[in-house]
């Protein structure tokens, strides 16, 4: 695994740093192997990258092959897909129904479901796109960063930190809403490249905790985010990194 920390001015920084990444991401995998498979982060802090990824008058909209993007989704809330706290609704007020992609290639959560049923159906979505091995090897997956350490819904404590063999898994979040499929960190651990996407001072603590994993006795969730052969991306805003981390 390899680590890049950039430490962007404010939030529009942030967002222009993401939706390069986004960018390039996209282009290495479609000249690679005529496809890109991303996990898009929910939350709030991504929805400006996604808005700029967008945007025509940005430079990022007219390189990417739309068409040739599969979009997943690293977590989503048990809510009905318009639902105003659903991640896939934010996306695709953001982004997906701003571009040109198929919506065969966007492969949702079905949050109206059971919790556990549509986390079965995701696992075996998930599992479908893995090509042999158990899990697939996504291009490039976003994450946010939660005050408490959390990221995709992989809190602090979650017996879904252990699951090794299921790709998706329902969970009961403490915070709202408490019903959430997430992926697992085999998923995760697969991923070719991984962007954290952290913005504010409320996140300070915990991505200094993130970042330093090797002094912790309880690592946080985002700290074991560990892909076996990639690169983990930390895109953070001053106000989230504090005076502690050098500016790149
Ligand atoms: C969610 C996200 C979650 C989010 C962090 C940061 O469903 O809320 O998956 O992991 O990325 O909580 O959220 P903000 O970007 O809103 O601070």
């Amino acid at each position: 695994m390899t680590r890049e920390l950039r430490v962007l001015d404010d939030e529009a920084a942030l967002a222009r740093a993401a939706a390069e990444v986004f960018r390039d991401a996209a282009r290495a995998a479609v000249t690679a192997r005529g496809t890109f498979a991303v996990a898009l982060a929910g939350g709030r802090t991504p929805r400006a990258a996604y808005a700029l990824l967008a945007d025509a008058a940005a430079p990022y909209r007219a390189a990417i092959p739309w068409e040739r993007v599969q979009v997943w989704f690293g977590d989503e809330r048990a809510v009905p897909g318009g639902d105003p706290r659903s991640n896939v609704r934010m996306a695709r007020e953001a982004l997906l129904a701003r571009v040109p992609i198929p919506e065969a290639n966007v492969h949702a959560v079905e949050g109206a479901l059971p919790p556990e049923e549509a986390a079965r159906r995701y696992d075996a979505a998930l599992r479908a796109l893995a090509s042999g091995g158990a899990a697939p090897r996504l291009d490039l997956v976003l994450l946010g960063l939660g005050a408490d350490g959390h990221t995709a819904s992989l809190f602090p404590g979650s017996a879904a930190l252990a699951e090794r063999e299921r790709l998706a898994v329902a969970v009961e979040a403490p915070a709202e809403p408490p019903h959430r499929i997430t992926v697992t960190l085999p998923v995760l651990a697969a991923a070719a490249e991984i962007a954290f996407l952290v913005a504010g001072e409320g996140k300070r603590a915990a991505l200094a905790r993130a970042l330093a994993p090797e002094r912790d006795p309880d690592p946080v969730p985002a700290a074991r985010v560990r892909p076996r052969d990639g690169t983990v991306r930390w895109l953070v805003d001053r106000a989230a990194a504090g005076g502690a981390l050098p500016a790149r």
